[in-house]
């Protein structure tokens, strides 16, 4: 497939006015996506946990204009109220969009958005916000094109939120989602994400996150800066090969839920992402002293209890405790008593793997 299989011939439709509500999750990276090229292709593949409580809802409203306009119309309302600052990021998603959504400037669309998670908690709410929205606009070109297939409509729905935030693609399915071609696993591809295609252990069913709220405040480096700081980095070539790498030996440690091994892939990948940031130029740090606490606190935790915890980070100060369900009890325990004074205002979410949007 190529990008010129997303863009509609004709629509054999038309629809005045409606409104679609989605609910699209969160993920959280196994394997990193660090690094882009051209047009949010990414420089090595990822895989991911889709979560289940850290979501957001969208509703879009349409109506049809009496004529094409010129430029983008819409409204954005977060938690009810107008924001303004939310829009330029809309903007962009709408411009990279349009070729393959023509019907975008014949509308003049309310975007209703909220998310599960508290504001500014330091959750990244781009791959939940952006799957919603690629989401209810598939839903719209589905009205319009009503033959549209279920698996296209999926596909097409994750090339769409990858063009507004990279990992937002892999936030379409559940529960186990790839994202990148790679040698080893079939139809996988760097357009849209994938549902893991081969087996997957048991031990992994409702695996348990844990997202302990380190730092609330907003980031000093976006993600998207730190993509393109990949492009001159020292390290950048071995770095992608080490994901494709890591991907391959995740099919084996996946099909015999070989946690020790799972354990070793995830937190190095957690450390390389970060160790990627420190080593770019400009260089800088996302973690907080209280996120290597955090990490001390589970490396001995394990050790002395026998679990498999483990940690994961994404581009910011909090830390992703990640365990299996059979091990619930303990870790909270543990959470509770040792980790939680290490979070701002003792916050934490506790979440577990899900499986992908659903329509409202
Ligand atoms: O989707 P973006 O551009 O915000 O990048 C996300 C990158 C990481 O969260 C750090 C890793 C990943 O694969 O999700």
């Amino acid at each position: 497939m190529t990008d010129k299989d997303f863009i509609p011939s004709t629509y054999t439709t038309d629809k005045t006015e409606g409104k679609v509500t989605y609910k699209s999750p969160s993920n959280i990276a196994l394997v990193k996506y660090w690094g882009k090229k051209e047009h949010q292709i990414p420089a090595n593949p990822s895989i991911s946990f889709t979560l289940d409580t850290c979501a957001t809802t969208t509703t879009v409203s349409y109506k049809k204009l009496n004529n094409k306009a010129s430029d983008f119309s819409f409204d954005l309302l977060f938690d009810g109220r107008s924001k303004e600052d939310f829009k330029p990021k809309i903007s962009t998603f709408l411009k990279r969009t349009e070729k393959y959504l023509p019907f975008l400037k014949s509308y003049h669309f309310t975007i209703e958005t909220s998310n599960s998670f508290p504001h500014s908690s330091g959750i990244a709410s781009s791959a939940s916000g952006m799957s919603a929205l690629a989401l209810c606009l598939m839903e719209l070109e589905r009205e319009l094109n009503p033959n549209m297939d279920s698996a296209f409509f999926k596909r097409k729905a994750s090339f769409l939120a990858r063009l507004g935030s990279g990992s937002a693609c892999r936030s379409i399915e559940g529960n186990l989602m790839q994202w990148g071609a790679q040698k080893d696993t079939q139809e996988s591809s760097d357009l849209y994400a994938i549902k893991y295609p081969y087996k997957v252990n048991p031990i992994f069913n409702n695996y348990q996150d844990s997202i302990l709220l380190v730092d609330k405040g907003s980031k000093q480096v976006s993600s998207s800066l730190g993509h393109d700081l990949m492009h001159d980095h020292p390290f950048a070539e071995q770095r992608f090969d080490q994901a494709h790498k890591n991907l391959t030996k995740l099919k084996r440690i996946f099909e015999e839920g070989d946690l020790l091994e799972f354990i070793k892939i995830v937190e190095s990948e957690a450390l390389t992402l970060h160790a990627m940031m420190m080593t770019s130029m400009p260089y800088f740090i996302l973690m907080k002293p209280n996120t290597l606490e955090i990490i001390n606190k589970i490396w001995a935790f394990r050790e002395s209890s026998k679990t498999h915890v483990c940690f994961t980070l994404d581009a910011g100060a909090n830390v992703h405790v990640l365990y299996p369900e059979n091990e619930k009890e303990k870790v909270y325990q543990f959470i509770n008593n040792e980790l939680v004074a290490y979070c701002e205002n003792g916050q934490y979410i506790c979440d577990q793997i899900g499986n992908g949007a659903e329509k409202l």
